[in-house]
């Protein structure tokens, strides 16, 4: 009777043959359970030895651990090739292709806005102008008293004011204006002009400059975003005129739109500036016409000119208030909107654009 070993011999060539067709760890898992798990071939003959003759038993036990290590053999190597086959096609599929073209660097521009502060800098710079900065959280004492701007006065509405909150911390703060010191009250400054206070505090005379930054007011539309940037001028010296205020910006908005620009000054009202005007070029898309092929101009609404920026003789109670004697000092200051003069030069139409992080706004011109 040999039929038991023979069939060991069956069974060990049946699982090389189906080895053959593993190609994964879990089919090889499946089929090593098949032999060698509890229910598996090798377990079965195992426990079936006590119903074989004595005589057959040991050879029939030696055969099938013979087989069982047999098994456990080919089961490794088998293990060892799926994942070594695995880990070359992850390098195949993961590496570099050397041959094929680079895809070059995408190169970038300044920012439009930046571009007109350089601009506008470097126009203001050859007249002999120097550049100053002033912080953009201001106190109340700063962004409106110092420059005329009283604690009732309506101008203080015409620029709706972020005001931080310190309540919390110091008391009420609105005290120390009526104790008749500066008020600290801290805010988001509504436009640069404070920093001509901060300029005349720290220099005598003669000085021409001009502050460039961000400021902030409470607005949102198509023409007004809460956070803008002015530049402010300011010249002062012995016998300023006015005169002197139209020539430099005549001079400065040529340079800026073009040679042969029409500018014009309206009369108008600030509290820092007296008299005070507003400066208009004419319309850069009709042409000052107000119409352009028959159809009414919607830039300028047909007057022909735009607004672009405030200005004035300094007031003399921004003298006194700086310490200087007003009786010998004279001025004149201006305050522009850097949005506003790039929308205008460019036919941008809405000032959100600029802040939307539209890549095509930094390709280079
Ligand atoms: N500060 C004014 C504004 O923001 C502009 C201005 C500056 C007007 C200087 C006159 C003089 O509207």
């Amino acid at each position: 009777m040999s039929t038991g070993v023979e069939n060991l011999a069956q069974l060990e060539s049946r699982f090389f043959d189906e080895i053959q067709s593993v190609t994964s760890e879990d089919l090889l898992n499946r089929l090593k359970s098949q032999y060698l798990g509890k229910q598996g071939f090798i377990s079965e003959i195992l426990r079936n030895l006590g119903q074989m003759p004595p005589e057959e038993r040991p050879k029939m036990g030696a055969g099938a651990n013979l087989l069982k290590k047999k098994i456990e053999e080919e089961c490794r190597t088998a293990l060892e090739k799926i994942q070594n086959l695995k880990k070359e096609k992850k390098i195949r599929e993961e590496s570099v292709d050397t041959s094929l073209p680079g895809r070059g660097l995408a190169e970038g521009g300044l920012h439009p806005l930046t571009q007109t502060l350089q601009e506008v800098q470097k126009i203001f710079k050859e007249i002999g102008f120097s550049i100053f900065e002033g912080p953009e959280i201001e106190t109340e004492y700063y962004n409106f008293e110092a420059l005329n701007i009283a604690e009732d006065h309506p101008a203080r509405d015409m620029q709706d004011t972020f005001y931080i909150n310190v309540v919390a911390h110091r008391g009420h703060p609105e005290s120390d204006t009526k104790q008749g010191r500066h008020s600290d009250l801290p805010l988001l400054r509504t436009h640069t002009s404070p920093v001509q206070a901060h300029v005349m505090k720290n220099h005598k005379p003669p000085i021409r400059m001009i502050a460039p930054g961000a400021v902030y007011r409470r607005d949102f539309d198509v023409s007004h975003t809460p956070m803008f940037h002015q530049v402010e001028g300011l010249v002062v010296d012995q016998d300023i005129q006015f005169s002197d205020l139209k020539g430099t910006l005549i001079y400065f908005l040529q340079s800026f739109f073009g040679e042969n620009l029409k500018v014009r000054f309206r009369s108008s009202y600030f509290p820092f500036t007296e008299p005070s005007a507003e400066a208009d070029i004419q319309c850069v898309i009709c042409q000052g016409k107000g119409h352009k092929n028959d159809v009414p101009c919607r830039l300028c609404k047909t007057t022909g000119w735009l607004e672009v920026m405030g200005c004035g003789m300094v007031h003399p109670g921004v003298f006194e208030k700086a310490g200087y004697d007003s009786k010998k000092i004279t001025g004149f200051a201006f305050g522009l909107g850097i949005e506003r003069l790039t929308m205008l030069k460019r036919g941008i139409p809405d000032i959100r654009l600029f802040y939307q992080n539209d890549l095509r706004f930094l390709n280079p011109l």
